[in-house]
């Protein structure tokens, strides 16, 4: 399915000690103006109506996507109707929202939208999410358990991302249980923190660290998995060694190439959020070029390059290859500054599978050629 993440605003009303949001220079508007907006649900349509097999799933994120109120969603309802007439019943929508400011009357334009479940971001520990230089934990968790208790009452279920940071090391058992505790069987992601510059390194992670991190709270998950059945990665490992390769997310599917826009609001496109960030992937925006002309903007075969360099290259031989590709084409230009590596984040891949994944479980993470699981005679 192709996505198309809008960013609503680049404003937030948080300050997680982790996210560059609020601290990255910006150079356009905050807010996405109505205008944009209306422009987005006619690019919407006029893409569905020429391309009859595809589906669109559009994903509101930020900065805190619920900043804009809820006369902007009323706003994108209305333009959806307008513009998608025909068109409507092939665009999903969904949120990454931080809730601290859900409501009542977001729940209902979220259902008129056709969401049923909302996406989120959490941490118990103290001082890493929350508003301020240090941020008031305190404060926003009261706001975040709020959210959520109306989101529940509201009828939605909802997933979470988990930051692993260095102070979740210290206490991966914690974490977990109180993530997993929050909703038995809502959906927790667990992302390692991820830091380029020189700030916050107190909180950075190696990749190592990270499948210590994973490989201290699998057993746990692994033994009662019928009680928390949405645990990611581990969820999509076990469905990959099983049934064949799947890909293990977004990032690692070596299919985002032709399958992203990010719109920023001013009206921009990019690929996604992070070449949003640092200046590459631009596309043209909403108000000079159509979606379809967008997707095959030739700058998207460098994202397609690595498919082919990497199986001979950095990547050559590797068992993991058809649900890795090499990670996040976007990590791998943080790093190395050029799409065509593996990403660091290798190395926590690998040492999950061999350490911890398959002693544990007693499955084997190899795919041949075609993605198809290779057992153990
Ligand atoms: C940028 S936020 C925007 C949406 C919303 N405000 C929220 O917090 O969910 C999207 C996701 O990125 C995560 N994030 C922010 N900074 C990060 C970092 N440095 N490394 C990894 N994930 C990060 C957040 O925890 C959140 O799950
Ligand atoms: S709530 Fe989301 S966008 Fe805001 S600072 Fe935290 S992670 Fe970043
Ligand atoms: S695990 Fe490492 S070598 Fe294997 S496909 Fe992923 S990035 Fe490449």
């Amino acid at each position: 399915m192709a996505t198309l993440i809008l960013k609503a605003t680049e404003a937030c009303n948080s300050s997680c000690a982790y996210c560059d949001v609020v601290h990255k220079p910006r150079q356009g508007p905050a807010q996405m103006s109505l205008p944009v907006l209306e422009r987005v649900f006619h690019r919407i349509d006029e893409f569905l109506r020429e391309s009859p097999d595809e589906e669109l799933e559009v994903v509101w994120h930020g900065g805190e996507p619920l900043l804009p109120g809820p006369a902007f969603y009323a706003r994108a309802v209305e333009l959806q109707q307008q513009h998608c007439a025909e068109t409507s019943a092939r665009v999903s929508h969904s949120v990454q929202t931080n809730l601290s400011l859900f409501s009542r009357e977001f729940a209902r334009l979220f259902r008129q939208l056709g969401m049923d479940c909302i996406g989120t971001s959490y941490d118990p520990i103290a001082g890493v999410r929350g508003p301020g230089d240090r941020p008031d934990t305190a404060a926003y968790n009261a706001k975040f358990m709020r959210g959520l208790r109306i989101a529940e009452e509201e009828g939605f279920g909802w997933g979470v991302i988990y930051v692993v940071t260095k102070l979740a090391l210290e206490r991966p058992a914690d974490v977990f249980y109180f993530m997993t505790n929050l909703k038995l069987d809502g959906g927790v992601n667990f992302h390692p923190v991820l830091v380029y510059g020189p700030e916050p390194r107190h909180l950075a992670i190696t990749p190592g660290e990270f499948a210590d991190f994973l490989g201290a709270i699998f057993p746990v998950w692994w033994r009662h998995q019928d009680r928390y059945p949405e645990v990611e990665p581990f969820r999509s490992f076990v469905r990959n060694a099983r049934e064949g390769a799947i890909s293990l997310g977004c990032g690692d599917s070596g299919r985002c190439s032709h399958s992203h826009w990010n719109v920023a609001p001013d009206g921009s496109v990019s690929h996604c959020g992070r070449s949003a960030d640092w200046g590459l992937l631009p596309y043209g925006t909403v108000f000079d070029h159509s979606l379809a002309e967008m997707r095959r903007d030739p700058q998207r075969q460098a994202l397609a390059h690595r498919n082919e360099v990497l199986p001979r290259g950095e990547c050559q031989g590797c068992r993991l290859w058809a649900i890795c590709h090499g990670g996040c084409p976007l990590d791998a230009w943080a790093d190395q500054h050029s799409f065509d590596h593996r990403t660091p984040w290798c190395q926590a891949k690998k040492k999950f599978v061999e350490e911890y994944f398959e002693p544990i479980t007693g499955l084997r993470c190899e795919f041949d050629a075609e993605g198809r699981t290779v057992q153990p005679a």
